[in-house]
Formats: structure tokens, sequence, C-alpha cells
């Protein structure tokens, strides 16, 4: 699978990890940054890996800042990205069976380095559902900057 993957100085070290391992897996893996323990910003990381995603360059997004919070919420903003804060095995399979989550972002600060592995590998392996998630779904993308 092609997957781009960003972090913050925060999330530096989770994401190197991932990516390696991704690698290893024989996953085509861009890493956009940061590639410094220099302090940064999360959003740009976020943008880069959101618009990459969104044009297609992969099918998956992988973001880890200290928490995860912020690079969902930065990503979130992008049209066509549904960024999913995980945390939690159960979770990262419902958000791509339920949400057709394409970007995962994760919390080095909260996850350590073996789960956020089982989360990563639940989130590429498990599909998307359809059904009856496909119309909540397009209804959310559908409401893209105005109102219920
Ligand atoms: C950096 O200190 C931290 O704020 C950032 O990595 C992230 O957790 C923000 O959501």
């Amino acid at each position: 699978m092609r997957i781009v993957a960003g972090s913050d100085h925060a999330g530096l070290a989770l994401k190197d990890h991932l990516v390696a391992r991704l690698r290893a897996q024989g996953h085509e893996v861009t890493d956009v940054g940061t590639t410094t323990a220099a302090s940064c910003d999360y959003p740009d990381y976020a943008v880069a890996v959101g618009h990459a995603v969104a044009e297609g360059q992969a099918e998956r997004g992988l973001l880890v800042c200290g928490t995860g919070q912020g690079m969902a919420m930065t990503a979130n903003r992008i049209p066509g990205i549904r960024a999913a804060v995980v945390a939690d095995t159960f979770s990262a399979r419902s958000t791509r069976a339920h949400n057709d989550a394409n970007v995962l972002c994760l919390g080095q600060r909260v996850v350590g380095a073996g789960l956020a592995e089982d989360i990563v590998d639940a989130f590429l392996s498990v599909p998307f559902e359809g059904g009856r998630h496909a119309g909540r779904v397009a209804k959310m993308m559908g409401n893209e900057g105005g109102k219920p």
C-alpha cells in the first residue's frame, strides 16, 4: 500500500519506528518529516500528509504528534480527509469499517510502540464495510464547510 507519514518533534521517534516497520513489510512509504528533534509545528506535516492522501498520491496517511489531536484537527480541514485519533485497536478497526478513515493519527505521549504497531496493522488491514455506513460517510463528506 502507498502510505504517506509525517510527525512533529513530539511524534518523531514513533513515526520513524512505524515507517521503518511499514517499509520492512513491503509498503511504499513517503516520509514528509520531520527528521530532527528540533521543535516544529504539527500543522505543516498534517497539511502535507492530508493533501497527499486527498490528491491520491497515497491510499492512507499516518500522522504522529504528542497526542494525535492537533494532527487530526488540521488534517480534517482538508476536503476528502477523514482523520481519526486512535489509541486502541477496537477504534482502529471500527474507524476503518464504519468511517472509512483514511488518515491515522497517533499520540506518541499516549500509546507505546507495541500498541501503535497493532493499531497500524488494524488500520491498514480492515476494509470499509460500505452498506449502511456508505450513506453516512457520504452525508459527512457532503457537509464539509456546511451545516447539518
Ligand atoms: C507538541 O508539544 C504538542 O502540542 C503536539 O505534538 C501535539 O500533541 C498537538 O496536538
